[in-house]
């Protein structure tokens, strides 16, 4: 008869313990891209836009440019771009390897880069200067180094 409380208790408690962690994670800074399409990690190269990393200007779209960014140990491709400042740009990203970061200093975007995922943030860029882009997931030996560099003109 115990049995059963017991029983309760313990899936509630996991009930509550898968919650709390989902809410942390939701939390977590990297504030959820808003949308995530799947991609096979291994033909990144070969797919649609990570084909063809870079900016492009676009037309008939919500934003004005589309940034590509493809990441990999230890360097993000482009290494660096420039946009004109009062852009809207969508930056979509992924990595060909292991999970690497993807923080443009001095800016709210901060997104983490999960092999078979693309991650997407919309942002206008209103400021003008030269922002670093650092890795900040720790991918190996050469996470230090791996940079880019973002210049709004
Ligand atoms: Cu890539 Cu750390």
């Amino acid at each position: 008869r115990y049995e059963k409380w017991w029983l309760t208790l313990g899936t509630g408690a996991l009930v509550l313990f898968l919650f709390i962690l989902g809410v942390s994670a939701f939390h977590q800074g990297h504030k959820p891209p808003s949308a995530k399409a799947f991609i096979n990690p291994e033909r990144v190269d070969a797919t649609a836009p990570f084909d063809q990393p870079g900016l492009k200007e676009v037309t008939g779209k919500d934003w004005d440019y589309e940034l590509v960014i493809v990441a990999s140990a230890f360097h993000y491709e482009p290494g660096e771009f420039t946009i004109p400042k009062g852009s809207k740009v969508k930056i979509m990203a992924t990595t060909k390897d292991v999970i690497h970061g993807f923080e443009v200093a001095g800016t709210n975007i901060n997104m983490m880069l999960e092999p078979g995922y693309v991650s997407e943030y919309v942002t206008t860029l209103d400021q003008t200067g030269e922002f670093l882009i650092v890795c900040n997931e720790y991918c190996g030996a050469g996470h230090h180094t791996m940079k880019s560099m973002l210049k709004v003109v």
